[in-house]
């Protein structure tokens, strides 16, 4: 079965009727709402120059080129396996935690390249937050997960009214005031990713990666998190991996189109194809790849 398929039959996808026409073709309705963008991003807080992520010999994703936008919304989008996640952790050095993983080339976070000798990883993740597929709340309360990294980091600030902030921010407020003792495992799916969005918040990071944020959460919670993706994007540069299309259409301002190809030894190594405005990679892409994938004739 072809990814663009498996879309289809997402049961995490929004069931919109108007997100997927009976062809496969996707209706860009989404994206054509969008303001219109330049192709040169030009606020840039990340740039990538010829970046590849090995795992010991495996390498694992090539050569990428591109530049991250401020407070923008960007979107990796691609079958399985062609190394979306692993360039994402490369981005807060999270590979670093993976023995026999490296990154070659030069990724400048503000101008400064994040792998260089004296750069502290723990004060990169500080920074730049991560936020996973499965939302990972520490068995503790409501409260103790928002507090926890400030915490942890020493923050001198009045706890109580960071947490309602956070809290306030990440949409779950409302919800979960009368409750801030309870365990964060008694929240739904939904309330818990959010919450784990205001733990992220809390230590004041700039940007926020999320690995497919949705991917385990119902139609209605994606939707809720969509919406508070658009919102923190006034605040926080967000990089999303979404194997969703349609989510990449409805969120984000850019789009980056990773494949993998296979080498003589049979070997796949992921690579980006494409990298654009959302609207123009999904209504007039450059590539014939990315073409076929958004059309549905991938696989
Ligand atoms: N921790 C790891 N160790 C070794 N290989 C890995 C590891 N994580 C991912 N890979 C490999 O790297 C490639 C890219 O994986 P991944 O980044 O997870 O892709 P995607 O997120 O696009 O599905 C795949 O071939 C995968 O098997
Ligand atoms: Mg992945």
């Amino acid at each position: 079965m072809s990814e663009t398929m498996s879309e289809i039959h997402d049961p995490d996808a929004p069931q919109s009727t108007s997100d997927m026409a009976m062809t496969g073709r996707m209706d860009v309705s989404a994206v054509l709402e969008g303001a219109e963008i330049p192709e040169v991003v030009s606020n840039i807080v990340f740039d990538l120059a010829n970046v590849r992520v090995f795992y010991g010999d495996f390498e694992a994703v090539r050569d990428v080129t591109m530049q991250i936008g401020r407070n923008e919304i960007t979107a990796f989008i691609g079958p399985s396996g062609c190394g979306k996640s692993t360039l994402l952790r490369s981005f807060n050095r999270m590979n670093d935690l993976i023995p026999g993983a490296r990154v070659e080339g030069l990724l400048a976070y503000h101008g400064f390249n994040i792998y260089a000798p004296d750069v502290d990883p723990i004060e990169v993740r500080r920074r730049i937050g991560m936020v996973f597929q499965k939302p990972n709340v520490f068995p503790k309360s409501i409260y103790e997960n928002v507090a926890y990294g400030p915490k942890v980091n020493g923050m001198k600030v009045n706890m109580d009214d960071l947490v309602e902030e956070c809290l306030t921010r990440a949409a779950l407020w409302d919800e979960v005031k009368d409750d801030l003792k309870k365990s964060a495992y008694a929240l739904s799916g939904g309330q818990q990713q959010r919450l784990v969005i205001a733990r992220c918040i809390a230590v004041k990071p700039e940007v926020i990666l999320m690995d497919e944020p949705c991917a385990s959460l119902d139609p209605i919670a994606t939707a809720k998190i969509e919406d508070l993706m658009k919102e923190l994007a006034k605040d926080y540069t967000i990089v999303i991996v979404t194997h969703n299309m349609q989510q990449a259409a409805r969120v984000s301002e850019r789009t980056a189109f990773f494949t993998a190809d296979v080498d003589a030894q049979g070997v796949r190594h992921g690579r980006l194809v494409e990298y654009g405005p959302t609207r123009r990679i999904f209504t007039a892409p450059h590539d014939p790849r990315t073409e076929d994938y958004i059309s549905g004739r991938f696989g």
